[in-house]
């Protein structure tokens, strides 16, 4: 039956995409919970969804992928733009017409079988102005009900769009189903995969993956891609960052966004306990933070999506407790361990393993096993509302004032703990520079750092060129009340490969300076990279850390920032000749505060 609406526009792109795709039947889902339980009965019935224990991990499930579909799949992933230019060297281009007569082959009849099902969505709190609508069709269920967790999925959504223009999202697995044949588990075209982006038409177009941002495309597809161009036209910012409020001892909160690459512990940050006595850091988001512009000036920033997709290995009592306790109930795991007693596991949960598990691939697993039980790129997908940190104003229509932006990386030198941006511009050089090492193993030789700006690297939907240039426009908007940019890194290390640092609770010390500075109470010391806590400006009460440490932590060594000004100067030249002007100026700057 028809979702109710009246937007014509809507009703024919269905009717044109089913004589496509030639389901065997169209379902508008209304986001009920009922209707949730109802496609996990059927997945549960299938196979796709294994129920875990309800004594121990209510209303939850396991779903094991097809060991081809585990990830993103950067190399597939394609922006089809008229001008190669406008995808830029960040992306991988194809032309649009070309890209899809091939995927129209692919899309004839590839729902055969199956239901199509209608996935109205909202990105962001329903009706919010910073909020922006899609449509996905797809043939999972699996996508449906996941769609559900991670957007606000359903009638409301088709209520709030009326007859207005949404984003058109196209998902099929690619594995029709003929008459008498029988379905696996997990169906999809392995060998075949396709993630497209049209950002002039703003469409998104998914073949053969079922997996995550392969296939909920509300996320890095609609969130991050197509946004990102949204907000290049429009004059706002779609990010891959995180959203914090932070209220000191009976103080006013202030809100943080933050963008650090994968593996750089972003959930963890979102979710902080901190040490610092009397301080609360409330969740806001932990992947995503759209931001407009209100009458004030200022940036007001939502979290786009309605749940967690987070990464289960390296989840743990001693890195991230409130995950763990988001994951009480209501949860979709995926390619975790399935422990004996019907609950799940995966490395880093406890210390120790249970001494038998079924892994990820269905298949008898013990700690003597040469394979890890889950998968690394295992994942929890569950409603942030669960999350025993999530912030009051975390569904507040308006969004949130963002009083600051933190840019961060993995550097086991060279970067300090934290850094103040001289200018917005200053800020915005530091943000196209950002980088991160690979983890542990060499201690941070210089050669390994990978650039990766704003940590938008697989997930700026242009020329980067051009996306940097939008950042310094959007500091050159008349009236803006501006949030500070800070630089922060808490994997420095010592010379013997120690990290000096103990992060996870402790970063509250520096959201406490960040915080400070906003309010002016505090000092800093100015440096040629940016304005750095005096070692007496960091609150280090109740640390044990000794004082060659901490001086370590905010130094500089002016050698490595040589080295560094090499470094920067290659991957300029890697962005192509859109590069603003402006970041080859502040590279002058720095080359000169440096000495150069
Ligand atoms: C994610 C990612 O899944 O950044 O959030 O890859
Ligand atoms: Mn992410």
């Amino acid at each position: 039956m028809p979702g109710s609406t009246t937007n014509q526009k809507l009703l024919e792109w269905v009717d044109r995409w089913s004589a496509v795709l030639q389901p065997n039947d169209i379902y508008w889902c209304d986001g009920t919970q009922e209707e949730y339980d109802r496609f996990a009965q059927s997945m549960v019935e299938q196979g796709t969804l294994i129920p875990l224990d309800d004594a121990k991990r209510p209303n939850s499930f396991l779903a094991r992928s097809d060991p081809g579909d585990v990830a993103r799949v950067e190399d597939r992933t394609f922006i089809c733009t008229e001008d190669p230019d406008d995808a830029g060297a960040n992306n991988n281009w194809r032309e649009p017409q070309e890209m899809r007569s091939e995927m129209m082959q692919l899309f004839q009849g590839s729902m055969r079988g199956r239901t199509m099902f209608v996935v109205p969505f909202s990105m962001g709190p329903l009706g919010s102005p910073i909020a922006h609508i899609g449509v996905q069709l797809t043939d999972s269920p699996y996508v449906a009900a996941s769609m559900r967790i991670m957007t606000r999925m359903g009638q409301g959504a088709l209520d709030a769009l009326g007859n207005d223009d949404w984003v058109p999202c196209v998902h099929s697995l690619g594995a029709p189903l003929e008459d008498g044949q029988e379905d696996v588990p997990w169906p999809c075209d392995a060998e075949n995969k396709f993630i497209v982006h049209f950002p002039d038409s703003r469409e998104i177009w998914s073949y053969g993956s079922g997996y995550g941002g392969n296939a909920l495309l509300g996320k890095k597809c609609f969130a991050l891609r197509i946004a990102s161009t949204m907000a290049r036209d429009e004059g706002w910012l779609a990010e891959h960052m995180l959203i914090v409020g932070v209220t000191p001892p009976g103080g006013e909160t202030k809100y943080v966004a933050a963008a650090f690459p994968s593996a750089c512990g972003k959930t963890n940050m979102a979710m902080m306990i901190p040490s610092l006595p009397g301080w609360k850091v409330e969740t806001i988001g932990d992947d995503i933070a759209w931001m407009k512009f209100g009458s004030d000036g200022q940036l007001y920033a939502i979290n786009p999506e309605a749940g967690f997709f987070g990464v289960a290995p390296g989840t743990g009592e001693d890195t991230n407790p409130n995950a763990l306790a988001t994951l009480s109930g209501n949860c979709v795991f995926t390619n975790v361990a399935e422990t004996d007693g019907g609950d799940v596991w995966w490395e880093g949960l406890t210390d120790e393993a249970p001494a038998r598990l079924i892994d990820w691939k269905g298949q008898t697993w013990t700690p003597e096993s040469e394979t890890p039980a889950a998968h690394p790129n295992a994942r929890f997908t569950v409603p942030a509302d669960q999350c025993p940190s999530i912030a009051d104003a975390w569904e507040d229509p308006a969004g949130v004032p963002i009083s600051a932006i933190l840019f961060g990386g993995r550097r086991a030198t060279t970067v300090p703990l934290v850094s103040e941006a001289l200018t917005w511009e200053h800020g915005v050089f530091l943000g196209s520079v950002m980088s991160s090492e690979k983890t542990a193993a060499a201690a941070g030789t210089i050669g390994q750092v990978r650039r990766d700006p704003f940590a938008m690297l697989p997930f700026c939907g242009y020329n980067f060129g051009d996306y940097f240039q939008h950042w310094l426009n959007i500091g050159a908007q008349p009236g803006a009340q501006l949030p500070k940019l800070f630089y922060v890194n808490w994997f420095r290390k010592d010379a013997d490969g120690r990290f000096i640092w103990p992060g996870f609770g402790e970063n509250a010390r520096v959201l406490k300076w960040v915080l400070e500075r906003i309010n002016g109470d505090v000092g800093a010391v100015e440096t040629p990279i940016g304005m750095v806590p005096n070692p007496e400006d960091m609150d280090t009460t109740g640390l044990d850390i000794d004082t060659g440490d901490l001086q370590d932590l905010l130094s500089f060594d002016e050698n490595e920032w040589r080295d560094e000004l090499e470094l920067i100067d290659e991957h300029y030249d890697s962005i192509g000749d859109r590069l603003p002007t402006e970041m080859r100026t502040q590279l002058g700057l720095l080359a000169s505060r440096l000495g150069r």
